[in-house]
């Protein structure tokens, strides 16, 4: 892996991200983003469930099997421990890439994104263990203040997805959501993807294929074309829904963005 050119906070930078870049990037407007992405992603009690849970159920039945690696860990006493590397790319708050580390405490699981605030909250609350407090009242909705965890095989980075400071072939499980549609160059996002994850290795993509480029619409859409550059790239797909729905509440009064997702899971051959 890269070494990191700087830190912040424990955070570290493999992106030089200059003053202009921060003041430009609207995911580091903290009231925003960073605490709409922490109110929608951990304070689950707002809304009575997890809004980003139909993307766990369609991508789980995917994820490195547990008996396999129980019996790996068994193994290290005997043999050289396999290793499972896991990564999130645009990974926020980091909600979807602390399940995994859960998941598989014996995983070295990072969650990687190019804004620094969304970083700082999500190391404050899956590694650090602080409790924070979420404040939507300018929506209706009640204060919530919520403790984190101590998660000792998750780290988070900033880098561009463009550019991944990981090693080839070093990767068992790459996922994303709502991250291809927002790259300046999503081609060179999954060339990127291609180039870490290990032979075998599996990559799940979510998203709602919301493009804000017009060439972006014509390289990447329908689903079919995105499939044809996934192939393109050397990926072999495994399995794709383009009906994941996911309600995004915005009020005390349920109002919601509905985002019609697309999901891919594909394995590097
Ligand atoms: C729409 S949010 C999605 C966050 C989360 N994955 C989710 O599903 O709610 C997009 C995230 O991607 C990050 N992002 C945008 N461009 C990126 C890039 N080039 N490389 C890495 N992360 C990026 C943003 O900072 C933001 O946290």
């Amino acid at each position: 892996m890269k070494s990191a050119i700087t830190h912040r906070r424990g955070i570290p930078f493999f992106y030089k991200k200059t003053a202009l870049e921060f003041q430009q990037d609207v995911y580091e407007r903290y009231d925003e983003m960073v605490v709409r992405q922490s109110a929608l992603h951990l304070a689950d009690e707002l809304w009575a469930s997890y809004p980003f849970q139909p993307i766990f159920d369609f991508a789980e039945k995917y994820y490195p099997v547990e008996t396999l690696q129980q019996v790996e860990t068994l193994q290290c006493s005997v043999s050289s421990k396999t290793e499972i590397n896991i990564l999130e790319i645009g990974c926020s708050i980091g909600r979807w890439i602390a399940t995994l580390a859960k998941r598989y405490p014996t995983s070295t699981c990072w969650g990687i994104d190019y804004s620094y605030q969304m970083l700082k909250r999500a190391n404050e609350y899956w590694i650090e263990g602080k409790e924070i407090s979420i404040d939507l009242t300018n929506k209706g909705l009640p204060k919530q203040t919520i403790k984190g965890e101590t998660l000792n095989n998750l780290k988070f980075g900033l880098a561009k997805a463009e550019n991944l400071p990981f090693d080839d072939n070093s990767q068992d499980l790459i996922l994303n959501s709502f991250l291809i549609d927002r790259l300046e160059n999503p081609m060179q996002g999954l060339q990127e993807m291609y180039r870490i994850l290990k032979p075998n290795g599996k990559l799940i993509v979510i998203t709602p294929l919301n493009f804000n480029n017009a060439a972006h619409w014509k390289i990447y859409y329908p689903p079919i074309q995105l499939s044809n550059i996934l192939k393109g790239i050397g990926f072999e797909i495994l399995d794709w829904k383009d009906d994941i729905i996911v309600n995004e509440p915005l009020d005390f009064h349920k109002n919601m963005v509905h985002w019609k997702c697309l999901g891919f899971v594909v394995k590097k051959v």
